[in-house]
């Protein structure tokens, strides 16, 4: 269990407060708050500037397994499509420091001069006492909000064709805050820790988000009729978020009904940005991968106040590392992403088009995809479609 005084501030204080002395039938008050202070510019707003080469430099991790081979790929079309990034390359292998295993400081520091990274999947050992690198650099960075776009992509057959759709994730608290304890044998406690402020960070973030690239709504996905007062708070902060984003319409759906509903027909929800806590989140984003053609295909970001990291969804895939197979596509759309939050939209369209050109030309595709080409072969053609 974690102790209450290694948790952050505010954390502790909803702890004391809200969670310990509301008495457990207390029917909750959907507080309303009233933004006195003017809202922030923007959440998370990239703050790097080009160096006097006329480029920005971006921490690149390459990770494991098939890391390398997909990065590759990465590097060879942005220097055909002349990107102006210079990568650095940052080696996050855990090491030991005062008995405690953690992440090199150069790679933290990388990331923290440069407010953004790219990585490629990082094998998580098997065996007890191994912390996963991913959650390590979640925390490092307070990486609050994990943006999902889900969208089908042409020529790659899937039951819809019409999935478009964000879905953006609560990611530092939740069911995921790791308060667990044993009550006596055989009964064991797991809070889910949801703070107005975590949720009024990732909920501004959303709507940001939903007005950068065109959506006309963003809808809170919850359980709010079971869990009153942990989802009521989610929900009521989502409300007072929304007055300060007249242009964007809000709505609220019960997420059992979203899974129906998205599952029966993605169509109603493309001009939708889903925001939720955490564990609605990692389930509901792995389910709409599947709508797309699965986890190979989907890029994600994970956004923190100061730095981003941009990320495929997929693991190493140890079976096919090493033999060139692999489909770097997650990676490059999640380049994408980070090349959109540097405000590098010009960039980020033109490599788009030829990714999608070339998936829909279907001659050169990866195995994955039912194709024979290599991982080079395939950014060959992008290449040729840029
Ligand atoms: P995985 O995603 O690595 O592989 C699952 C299956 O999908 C394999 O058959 C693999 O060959 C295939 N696959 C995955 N990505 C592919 C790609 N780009 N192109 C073609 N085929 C692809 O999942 P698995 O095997 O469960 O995990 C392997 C390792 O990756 C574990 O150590 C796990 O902890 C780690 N992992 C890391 C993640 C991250 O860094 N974000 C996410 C998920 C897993």
């Amino acid at each position: 269990m974690i102790p209450v005084r290694a948790l952050a501030a505010p954390t502790r204080q909803c702890l004391r407060t809200a969670a310990y002395q509301q008495p457990r039938w207390a029917i909750p008050t959907l507080q309303t708050r009233s933004y006195a202070t003017p809202a922030p510019d923007k959440v998370a707003k990239f703050k790097g500037t080009k160096g006097s080469d006329g480029n920005y430099t971006v921490s690149l991790i390459e990770g494991d397994g098939i890391g390398p081979e997909i990065a590759q790929s990465v590097k060879d079309i942005y220097s055909a499509a002349k990107v102006p990034i210079k990568w650095e390359p940052v080696d996050v292998t855990p090491r030991l420091k005062d008995g405690r295993t953690v992440i090199p400081d150069e790679a933290i520091e990388s990331i923290q001069k440069n407010y953004v990274a790219l990585k490629g999947p990082l094998a998580t050992p098997i065996g007890k006492g191994h912390v996963s690198l991913n959650l390590t650099l979640r925390r490092t960075f307070n990486l609050f909000a994990n943006v999902r776009p889900c969208k089908s992509i042409a020529g790659y057959k899937t039951p819809y064709d019409n999935v478009d759709t964000v879905l953006i994730r609560e990611n530092t608290e939740g069911e995921y805050s790791g308060i667990e304890h044993v009550v006596v044998d055989g009964v064991v406690q797991s809070i889910k820790l949801i703070t107005r402020e975590a949720s009024e960070r990732v909920l501004r973030y959303a709507f940001q988000y939903a007005k950068d690239i065109n959506k006309k709504k963003v809808r809170v996905v919850h359980k709010a009729t079971i869990m009153k007062m942990s989802d009521g708070l989610f929900l009521s902060t989502a409300r007072d978020v929304a007055k300060d984003f007249p242009d964007i319409e809000f709505d609220a759906e019960l997420l059992d009904n979203a899974c129906l509903k998205i599952t029966t027909d993605p169509g109603p929800y493309q001009d939708k940005v889903l925001v939720m806590p955490n564990l609605y989140g990692d389930i509901l984003s792995d389910m709409c991968a599947g709508l797309i053609g699965g986890l190979g295909l989907t890029p994600s970001g994970n956004i923190g106040d100061e730095c981003s990291i941009f990320e495929a969804v997929h693991g190493s895939a140890p079976d096919i590392a090493g033999k060139g197979l692999a489909n770097p596509t997650a990676l490059l759309l999640s380049s994408m992403m980070m090349l959109r939050h540097m405000g590098l939209t010009g960039e980020a369209d033109k490599i788009e088009g030829a990714i999608f050109k070339t998936l829909a030309q279907g001659k050169a595709l990866t195995g994955d995809l039912g194709g024979k080409a290599k991982t080079s072969e395939y950014a060959s053609a992008i290449i040729g479609n840029l």
